[in-house]
Order: C-alpha cells, then sequence, then structure tokens
C-alpha cells in the first residue's frame, strides 16, 4: 500500500521528465533531417510580416481548408475551447485576487463565470471530438488515411474532458485543495491528492495524454511553425534566396 503512494506522489514528476525527453528526441530527429545541397528548400522568410502570415494561417487553420472543408468547424472549435480551457486551468492551480480586483470582480462573480464558461468549453470541445471522429469513420478516404493512433488521441482528449467534466458538474471540487496540491508538487514535497470526485481520474488521464504527446500526431501543437515555416519558404521563395539559387 504505502509502495502504492509512493508511486503516486511520484508519477507527476516521472510524467513530466517522460514529457520533455520525448519533445527533446523529437526536436533532436527534425533537427537531423539533413536538407539536400541543392537549394530546394531556400531560407525560410523570418521577417515578422511572414510570421504574422503563418500565425493567421495557423489561427484559421488555413492549410486544411481545401481538403479538409468538412471538419474544419470542428477543428477550430476544438482548437479554441482547448485553448479557452488551458487559460481556465490557470484558476485550478493558483488564484489572481490582485486581477479580480483590478477588474472590479468578487471572487464569486470569476466562480459563477468559471462554471458557465469552462463547462460551455468543455461540452464543445467534447462534442467536436465526438464530431471529428465521426467525420473519420464516416468518410471512406477518411477511414483509409486514419491510423489507430489518430483515434488514440481523440478517445484520450475524450477521456480527459468527460473527467473534467464530471469534476466540474459534480461540483464538490475544492479548488483551494488542488492549488495547494499543486503547489506541494511544485516545491517538491508532493502531498496527499485532493479528494475531490474525479480528479485522482482526471489527473491521471491528463498525465497519460502529457506522455503520449510527442509520439502521436497532438506533437503537431509544438511543430505547426517550424512546419509552416518550411512550406511558406518553399512555395515563396524569398527575393534574396532565389536569386543565389540562380
Ligand atoms: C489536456 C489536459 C486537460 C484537459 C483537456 C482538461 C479538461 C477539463 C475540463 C473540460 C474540465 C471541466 C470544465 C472546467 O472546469 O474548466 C476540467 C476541470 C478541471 N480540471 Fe482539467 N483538464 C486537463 C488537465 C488538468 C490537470 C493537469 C489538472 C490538475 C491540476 C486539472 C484539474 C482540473 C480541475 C481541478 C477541474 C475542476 C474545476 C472545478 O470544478 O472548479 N485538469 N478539466
Amino acid at each position: 500500500m504505502e509502495h502504492a503512494s509512493t508511486f503516486f506522489h511520484g508519477l507527476p514528476y516521472l510524467t513530466g521528465a517522460a514529457l520533455l525527453l520525448g519533445l527533446l528526441w523529437r526536436l533532436r530527429r527534425w533537427q537531423r533531417v539533413v536538407a539536400r545541397p541543392a537549394p530546394l528548400f531556400p531560407a525560410p522568410d523570418t521577417t515578422p510580416a511572414a510570421w504574422a502570415q503563418i500565425a493567421a494561417e495557423v489561427c484559421l487553420l488555413g492549410g486544411r481548408r481545401s481538403a479538409f472543408a468538412a471538419g474544419i468547424v470542428a477543428a477550430w472549435c476544438l482548437h479554441a475551447t482547448l485553448l479557452l480551457l488551458a487559460v481556465g486551468h490557470c484558476r485550478a492551480v493558483a488564484d489572481f485576487p490582485g486581477l479580480w480586483a483590478v477588474l472590479g470582480l468578487t471572487v464569486k462573480d470569476v466562480d459563477r463565470f468559471g462554471a458557465v464558461a469552462g463547462s460551455a468549453a468543455g461540452l464543445a470541445a467534447l462534442a467536436a471530438v465526438a464530431a471529428l471522429a465521426v467525420r473519420r469513420l464516416a468518410s471512406p478516404a477518411l477511414r483509409v488515411a486514419s491510423r489507430p493512433q489518430d483515434f488514440l488521441a481523440l478517445a484520450l482528449l475524450a477521456a480527459v474532458l468527460a473527467s473534467g467534466l464530471f469534476m466540474r458538474l459534480a461540483g464538490r471540487t475544492e479548488l483551494a485543495d488542488v492549488r495547494a496540491y499543486c503547489a506541494a508538487l511544485a516545491a517538491l514535497r508532493p502531498g496527499p491528492m485532493p479528494q475531490a470526485p474525479g480528479f485522482a481520474v482526471h489527473f491521471l488521464l491528463a498525465q497519460a495524454l502529457a506522455v503520449y504527446l510527442p509520439w502521436g500526431k497532438l506533437l503537431h501543437a509544438f511543430g505547426v511553425f517550424p512546419a509552416k515555416a518550411g512550406l511558406r519558404a518553399a512555395t515563396f521563395p524569398p527575393a534574396d534566396a532565389a536569386g543565389g539559387a540562380s
């Protein structure tokens, strides 16, 4: 019993290490890809205007427009709601009374807003995951192109979202306990998990997602900017690189 408890206390650190090492390993592999000596891949355009255009493309999921128009609403909804949930989760690990005072809000106001916005974002994210899974199964072309890991990513996301929503809708989560647990973890003095129903499952599933992240398609969250920059360079070579090639 004591061994199990030690394991659960240490698990978040193992998860953090696995995530970090996985990301570093993938980064190293990307760096090792050798470009051909012929200038087939001109130097990327790194001007602020080019980065702004890439950012706009990423926000509008521009690269998917032509080939996957049907899923763009679900994909956009999923990305936007995950971003909202990430912002909302900052309050699960820390509170910001100074900010609420500046905004003229009481803690009750923020709690009420968090409950409505968090539940709406969670439900919308879950609906988007379901829509993306159904689309993969319903389209024969997409079904053939899908690998088991595409469904694994969606299933893991759905499980984390559903367990978070369970906690939110059960309404018995003491955020003060969650914050104390996170602060103790950060101070390398892990304490007992909060007793909130569903917390252990939600936290374990979120850790499974974190460990899986470097190995599956969710890694695009980290690779999208370098990939877009490379694609743009190949499609729109900067003037000086094109000149150098002639
Ligand atoms: C990919 C990672 C995660 C996703 C997608 C996710 C998703 C969700 C969703 C949809 C909710 C319900 C809506 C809301 O209250 O905002 C929720 C609640 C919650 N999550 Fe997560 N979560 C993730 C990671 C984590 C982690 C790592 C923790 C640990 C600190 C955590 C702690 C909580 C808590 C305490 C609640 C309940 C908040 C409340 O009821 O006041 N979540 N999560």
